[in-house]
């Protein structure tokens, strides 16, 4: 959960599809990624020496689970255009696992691997998304999760509107649902 703010849009959107998830069977675990220390990349590349990263934060939590995960959702509000800084922070941490991949050619777990993509916004413009999918399909890819489905609402500003919009609640719990059977 890539956003700051609790009960929020993206907040109740990935609720829902973790309700979705749930009721599928899947056992599931929600990483509010705020409430988190993870300090962004600097850029010491130790992790192409071993895959690891060299600074002790947060992330030491965050690595083995995502390789664990079946099934990984990001869902984020756009901020500028993009995924929010505390989500970017995280994913760009996660060049340790590229570097175990494409520099080490370390094998990640990658059977069957899948993940979803969520994200509101509060204006309507036709490339809103474009930018954020890219940065989560080319962070999937580096951790072995094939992209293969998303849930992109724009017009939701404050906190909570998200419930007066017609279809999207519904369609988050219907992607993790999905997301489970596929
Ligand atoms: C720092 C900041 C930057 C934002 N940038 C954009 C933007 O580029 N485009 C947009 O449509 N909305 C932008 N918004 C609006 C949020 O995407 C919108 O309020 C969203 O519903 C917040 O979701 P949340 O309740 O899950 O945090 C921005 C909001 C903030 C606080």
């Amino acid at each position: 959960m890539g956003s700051p703010r609790i009960k929020g849009n993206t907040d109740l959107l990935l609720d829902e599809a973790l309700k979705g998830a749930r009721g599928q069977g899947a056992e599931v675990e929600k990483v509010i990624v705020d409430k988190l220390n993870i300090a962004p990349c600097r850029e010491y590349y130790g992790c192409v020496k071993d895959g690891n990263c060299v600074i002790r934060d947060d992330m030491d939590n965050i690595y083995p689970k995502l390789l664990a995960a079946d099934r990984v959702i990001v869902a984020s509000p756009i901020f500028f255009y993009g995924l929010t800084s505390q989500v970017k922070a995280l994913i760009d941490r996660c060049q340790a696992l590229w570097a175990r991949k494409y520099i080490l050619k370390q094998s990640l777990p990658d059977s069957d691997r899948k993940g979803a993509f969520i994200a509101v916004g509060a204006t309507r413009g036709k490339k809103l998304f474009d930018g954020s999918i890219l940065t989560v399909k080319y962070f999937f890819k580096a951790i072995s999760v094939e992209y293969v489905d998303e849930l992109l609402v724009p017009g939701v500003d404050k906190r909570g509107e998200i419930k007066e919009h017609p279809t999207a609640l519904s369609d988050a719990f219907e992607l993790g649902r999905r997301l489970v059977q596929i």
